[in-house]
């Protein structure tokens, strides 16, 4: 098993990160060395990115590239950066290997919701400052339920947290075969209903597609693309987009106004990364 670790400048550590995640969406193991960030990943010859690709994606801010070969533990180290979160103390999600805490809930309840996501090769761990922002979001929105659509749904972390909030039919859509497995097995394992659908939303012929509430944690290309694109029925009431960094949020917001009378209610921040909650401009109320 082969380790390959990208050494960044702290100064520019979550933009590398953000384009390494392109590469690795299962996610990265991070060690801080103080003036620079390591960032690595695992995987047998063949099964991990390029060099080429992933001095491209870190940029300017490379310092080193080093790829090690490791011993057999690999796995369990690569368990350790699944860690369990809990968000506004309503949703814990945890990976598989991780013991439940609290009660589980149905929607209403006031217990933790307790959601296992399994990774697998799918991004979405709970863990990620995109999704949590996400998960925020969606807790402080006034009204909980109705159809809802996740744009990009990895291990369906977003749909099945949903689906336990309340609301219902949910369905996820992402262009990688294997977030598809991963969300519907994942779905399974939570015990709720999604329907989870493969597409790609840049190269499709489709819109995206809509419903009431849409959660996009996506990067801020595709978010561009689906603000000038639209929607394949009417645009959603609300909708929850992450996956930008704090710059980039302005020129998005400004985006889904003017193209789908979408309008920024809210906004959250954690680190680098910024989330906004949009409502379409003639439905205030959402
Ligand atoms: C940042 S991850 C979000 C995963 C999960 N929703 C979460 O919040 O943790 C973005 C997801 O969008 C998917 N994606 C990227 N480009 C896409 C495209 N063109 N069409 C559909 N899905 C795409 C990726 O495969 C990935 O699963």
């Amino acid at each position: 098993m082969i380790r390959l670790a990208i050494r960044v400048a702290r100064a520019d550590a979550e933009i590398a990160l953000a384009e390494l995640l392109a590469l690795a969406p299962a996610g990265v193991e991070e060690v801080d060395h103080g003036d620079t960030v390591e960032y690595a990943v695992y995987g047998a010859e063949g099964e991990l990115p390029s060099l080429p690709d992933v001095r491209a994606a870190a940029g300017a801010a490379l310092v080193d590239v080093t790829t090690t070969h490791v011993a057999d533990d690999w796995a369990s180290r690569w368990r350790d950066f699944h860690v369990p979160v809990t968000i506004g103390k309503r949703v814990h999600v945890r990976p598989p290997w991780c013991e439940p805490v609290g009660v589980a809930g149905g929607p209403g309840s006031d217990a933790l919701l307790d959601i296992v996501i399994d990774p697998n090769q799918a991004f979405g761990t709970g863990a990620h400052a995109t999704t949590r922002l996400c998960l925020e979001a969606l807790l402080a929105l006034p009204q909980h339920g109705g159809p809802l659509v996740d744009l990009g749904c990895g291990s369906g972390v977003l749909a099945i947290a949903a689906a336990k909030l309340g609301w219902g039919p949910v369905s996820g859509l992402d262009h990688e075969a294997a977030a598809v497995v991963a969300a519907r097995e994942n779905a399974r394992a939570n015990g709720v209903a999604l329907d989870v659908r493969h597409g790609d939303l840049l190269h499709g012929d489709e819109r995206a597609p809509s419903a009431p509430t849409v959660v996009a944690n996506l990067l801020r290309p595709l978010l561009a693309h689906v603000a000038r694109t639209g929607f394949a029925g009417e645009p959603p009431r609300t909708m929850i987009v992450s996956g930008l960094l704090r710059a980039e949020a302005d020129a998005i917001a400004a985006a889904f106004e003017r193209e789908q009378g979408l309008r920024e209610r809210d906004r959250g921040e954690l680190g680098e990364w910024a989330a906004l909650t949009l409502v379409r401009a003639d439905r205030p109320h959402a």
